[in-house]
């Protein structure tokens, strides 16, 4: 796969494709700027090589109309400033105006093309509507690892038509980063999973298997796996469904050498809300119409002991609903431990991300990973549609 450091940009025009779906509040004021701040290095390297720099991003889920609240208006001008250059957002992001809007640039200047999502053909991968955006530019540039995990237009078709094309650094970055702890890591390797839903994870779960030394399960999927093991997890959320998976991914992690460990404790309240009554409480103990809402301090203990020995630490997932403070410890105190520890640490995943921010922790984890689904894809061992479609 080429980077864009392989590849003439000079006075050419650059298409890149970058991932401005960062979460904004109501009055449209951006509340976490990483997906920006990540792609940064790849714009300055165009502009220092005198590049017209064409960016590219979808935003929300708008389903193929022009929804003003998913405009990339802000982001513009959020870009903008931290640029402190011009950022001119086109109209939209084909069409007889754009082209326009990019025939006039000069070298150096950055444009932003209106939310992809505003057209069916960006998620239908549209072969004409590919083809009118690679039409803008010389060079195409995937610096999006977040969503190049699916095969939209941007991501996989317009590489097909447009003749240059590379990784931007974002994207090199993170597909070394997740090579390096999961091909080739530093042993002991610990994955920690945890979030909701044992389903939107077992890909990954039974993948990991096959490379890591201790798994580490919490949030409300790990009541999933109590449950098949025979405990009775009172009210707590579990996917009945999935009991058999759990115990086959059980008795897999056995008989390939892995070792997993499950909670041994919970806090356990009596409904789903910041100012429950809750306690901490054994898994043998919870009570019948409570519910696990975060791993409790034994546990925390004993996944800590098992964090200071790893050398390479790859988390996906929160422990609890640490949305609320009064279920947040059992989180927070493994982001103060993976930080804490020698290990190469990476953190993939919107909610892993934004806990790791929340215990103030960002700074000492080796890697955040831009990535939820594309994360995940990668933790089931699957290949990303946007990286093939780089590869010559
Ligand atoms: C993300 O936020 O994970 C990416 O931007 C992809 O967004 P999507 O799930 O709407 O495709």
């Amino acid at each position: 796969m080429k980077t864009i450091r392989d590849l003439d940009i000079t006075g050419k025009r650059v298409l890149i494709r970058v991932d401005f779906n960062v979460p904004m509040d109501e009055a449209g004021t951006i509340t976490d700027d990483l997906r920006i701040r990540t792609v940064l290095p790849t714009i300055e390297y165009a502009l220092e090589q005198d590049a017209k720099v064409i960016l590219c991003s979808h935003m929300g889920r708008p389903k193929g109309q022009r929804v003003e609240k998913y405009s990339l208006a802000p982001v513009a001008h959020y870009l903008s400033g931290i640029l402190e250059k011009p950022v001119r957002l086109a109209p939209d992001c084909v069409g007889p105006e754009v082209e326009s809007v990019v025939g006039s640039m000069n070298n150096g200047d950055v444009v932003l093309l209106e939310n992809l999502r505003f057209h069916a053909g960006e998620q239908a991968n549209d072969p004409e509507f590919a083809r009118q955006l690679a039409a803008l530019a010389d060079v195409y540039i995937n610096n999006a690892f977040a969503v190049s995990h699916r095969a939209h237009a941007s991501v996989v078709g317009v590489p097909e038509y447009c003749g240059e094309k590379g990784a931007g650094f974002l994207l090199q970055k993170e597909m070394e980063y997740f090579h390096r702890s999961i091909d080739d890591p530093f042993r002991p390797l610990v994955a920690i999973v945890g979030g909701a839903k044992v389903s939107s994870k077992l890909g990954a779960l039974d993948n990991m298997l096959d490379k890591v030394d201790c798994m580490l399960i919490g949030g409300a999927m790990a009541n999933t796996f109590l449950k098949s093991q025979g405990y009775g997890v009172g009210a707590s959320r579990v996917e009945d469904d999935l009991l058999e998976d759990a115990r086959k991914l059980l008795s897999d992690a056995a008989e390939k050498g892995v070792k997993v460990y499950l909670p041994v404790d919970v806090i356990a309240a009596d409904r789903f809300a910041p100012d429950a009554v809750s306690k901490q409480v054994t898994i043998q103990d919870i009570p019948e119409n409570w519910m696990a809402l975060d791993v409790g301090p034994a546990t925390v203990i004993c996944f800590c002991e098992v964090l200071a020995d790893a050398r390479t630490i790859i988390w996906n997932g929160p422990m609890g609903a640490f949305e609320m403070d009064a279920f947040s410890r059992g989180t927070m105190a493994l982001s103060h431990a993976i930080a804490a520890s020698h290990a190469l640490s990476i953190t993939g995943g919107g909610d892993s991300n934004a806990a790791v921010k929340k215990s103030g922790e960002a700074a000492n984890i080796s890697y955040m990973s831009t990535g939820g689904g594309a994360f995940l894809m990668l933790m089931e061992g699957r290949e990303l549609p946007g990286v093939v479609a780089l590869e010559d």
